[in-house]
């Protein structure tokens, strides 16, 4: 984020009203900012009371432990209840919670009834395997109906879920199943990916052979091939089809531990992001209602995000059914068996409101205009995006393209730590900018401020912070409370630190601008660069790795890794190096993670206290002339690291 990208970012003039008929029902209008400012606590308390409580609350915050705070204290919920009883209770159980569609092309309609069967016989599952309240359950699954439904049975018994992304590694896997001491591991022989089943069980097989605390094994049969039957592993099919449909819910405490994220830190381990139950089911379901206007009787929303990142956990479990919406579920890839294939799902189901990341634009857009054109996207009406800023192009062309310029696009900033949107427009309300996420959402206290902890003036840049606690924040690192202060709260006094770079223009408008620190945005998922670092180094021909996030047209980051090799290592050169590190890297990380680029070096530049400059790599990978290179202990090491690049000169 160079100042060049800022001054082109806010030379934007461009504006897009809500549309009126949009803004004249809008769920949420300008007053909420007013109402919210007055009293924000009020204001969350009412959010709150559209959730159903079995025991009111006596305090709406207490925050006399900052930075700990806990919500609505006193009140007990059961989030499963709420997102699926209720709803069949107020006698709309035939209304369609999930139109899932497989990527094979077999598709699956979940009513809230059937969900309200199918999560209790879960729920009923997990007790007869001995999970009790306050276990942690690790969920390794495709994008299939089962997923939202053995999060909601951890919900509604109590016990913690831990999702992790169906794309990580064993490694990766049995490091979060350790961390969390998770009794139960639920996930599926497989899934289905760019037209093929892709397995899961083996890399779960993998990780549990290292993990004591590991009791069961669940396994959903979705691809039907073959799986090794190991003696902790039951089949759903054969544990949870014959349980009983009943299950009563029970009240759990508002700040009950509802599930653990793990997302990358900038120093190797991953942190486990622990979110609660009342703040956490309040914002999601109020942020939703809000930011997408969703009308339940009338919208089919889609979010095409993967559950095991946040954006799923909130935007396609939480939210939307604590609201009673109808949702897309698509299990697969953008481009299987074709490219069209989103925009397909948008015109069988009629999907109204449509949320997505960057990336995946500007992947579309890649890909061409006339591949959306061939589909019928005329029910749409709202669009989001997250993960990463919306560059204006990229902006627009969603805008036109799938919106037909007639789609307010929600710019939506949040992170896995605030568990809901926290900046962004309002539909019915905003004038909104393309790239900018514009402002704070009621209720929420963000601001920009300089190195010292000062708000910067309108036109101004420096840090994002949020100035007050909010009620879907995370309430801790799991089992790490040092680390949490450490993180987020030592930065700036009193006030949480997101760790990106923000801009205020001169209307006050926020832009955000992308990580301060070294945590890479690779298609909206934050990456380590010292974990990339550390997977690279436990190969046995590397000595010493420096990885950078270079400018990426498409994943908007990409992995760029210099490699020191190891002294007389052999066959450290070449393609084959390479493409063998990439191999070595994706089994630790996951795909994900692998490098775009290896570039094999003699030296790494340094500072005299023996911090990597990450900076200078960075030109390097970016192809430019190179910064000040005073700090370096030896100047002359980029010389030698030039003269190595094929590409970088
Ligand atoms: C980081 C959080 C929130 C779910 C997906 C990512 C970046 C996210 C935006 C946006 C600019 C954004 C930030 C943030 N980010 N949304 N609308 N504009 N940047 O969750 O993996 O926890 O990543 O994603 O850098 O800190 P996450």
């Amino acid at each position: 984020m160079g100042q060049e990208t800022l001054s082109n970012l806010l030379r934007e003039t461009r504006r897009f009203a809500p549309p009126a008929d949009l803004a004249e029902h809008a769920n949420v209008t300008a007053a909420a900012y007013a109402e919210a400012e007055a009293n924000p606590e009020a204001f969350w308390a009412a959010q709150a009371d559209r959730l159903a409580w079995t025991k009111p609350w006596d305090t709406v915050l207490d925050w006399s432990n900052p930075p700990f705070a806990k919500w609505f204290v006193g009140g007990e919920l059961n989030v499963a209840y709420n997102c699926v009883d209720r709803h069949v209770e107020a006698g709309r159980g035939d209304k369609v919670a999930y139109h899932w569609e497989g990527e094979p092309g077999d598709s699956r309609t979940l009513t809230y009834a059937d969900l309200q069967r199918e999560v209790s016989k879960a729920a009923n599952a997990l007790l007869e395997l001995g999970v009790a309240k306050g276990d942690r359950v690790a969920i390794y699954m495709p994008m299939i109906p089962e997923l939202p439904i053995a999060m909601l049975a951890c919900a509604r018994i109590g016990a913690a879920h831990s999702v992790v992304f169906g794309g990580f590694s064993a490694e990766a896997l049995r490091a979060r199943i350790d961390d969390a001491q998770a009794k139960l591991v639920i996930t599926a022989d497989g899934g289905y990916r760019r037209g093929k089943p892709s397995a899961l069980k083996p890399t779960v097989d993998e990780a549990v052979a290292q993990t004591p605390s590991v009791e069961n094994v669940l396994v959903v049969r979705r691809t039907g091939e073959d799986v090794a039957a190991g003696d902790r592993d039951v089949w759903w099919h054969d544990l949870v089809d014959r349980q009983s449909e009943q299950h009563v819910p029970e009240g759990h405490d508002a700040e009950h531990p509802l599930y653990i994220l793990y997302t990358s830190g900038t120093t190797g381990k991953p942190k486990g992001i622990l979110h609660t139950t009342g703040g956490y089911l309040t914002q999601a379901a109020w942020t939703h209602h809000a930011v997408f206007d969703l009308k339940p009787e009338t919208d089919v929303y889609w979010c095409s995000a993967d559950i095991g990142w946040v954006t799923g956990h909130s935007y396609i479990v939480y939210g939307p059914l604590a609201n009673g919406a109808t949702s897309v579920m698509y299990e697969g890839t953008p481009d299987t068996p074709h490219r069209g294939r989103w925009w397909e799902v948008i015109e069988k189901y009629k999907v109204t409101i449509f949320y997505t990341a960057p990336t995946a634009i500007r992947t579309c857009m890649k890909w061409g205009d006339d591949i959306p054109a061939g589909f019928d996207l005329s029910s749409l009406r709202v669009l989001g995006s997250v993960g990463e800023p919306i560059n204006p192009e990229a902006y627009v062309w969603y805008r036109h393209h799938i919106g037909k310029d007639l789609c307010p696009v929600v710019d939506t900033w949040w992170q896995t730590e605030t568990g809901a949107m926290m900046i962004s427009p309002l539909p019915g309300v905003t004038d909104a900018k393309p790239g900018a996420a514009m402002r704070p959402l009621p209720g929420i206290d963000a601001d920009v401020v300089d190195e010292h902890g000062n708000p910067v003036p309108d036109g101004g840049g420096g840090y994002l912070v949020v100035k007050r606690p909010w009620p879907s924040m995370l309430r801790t690192i799991w089992g790490d409370d040092q680390r949490y202060i450490d993180t987020y709260w030592s930065r700036f006094d009193g006030m949480y630190f997101a760790g990106d770079g923000a801009k205020k223009d001169d209307d006050g408008d926020f832009w955000l601008l992308g990580r301060v620190d070294d945590v890479m945005l690779v298609s909206g998922h934050n990456i380590s660069t010292t974990e990339v670092e550390s997977a690279l180094v436990s190969h046995p021909k590397v000595a010493e790795a420096a990885v950078v996030g270079a400018t990426d047209p498409v994943t908007g980051q990409a992995i760029v890794a210099f490699v020191i090799p190891r002294g007389g290592a052999a066959g450290v050169e070449g393609e084959d190096f390479a493409a063998e590190l990439r191999g070595h890297v994706a089994k630790a990380l996951g795909p994900i993670a692998k490098p775009r680029q290896i570039m094999v070096v003699p030296e790494l530049p340094k500072t005299r206290s023996g911090k990597i400059m990450r900076r200078l790599l960075r030109d390097v990978a970016e192809n430019r002339s190179l910064g000040d290179v005073t700090t370096l202990t030896d100047s002359s090491v980029m010389d030698l690291i030039a003269d190595k690049l094929p590409a970088a000169k």
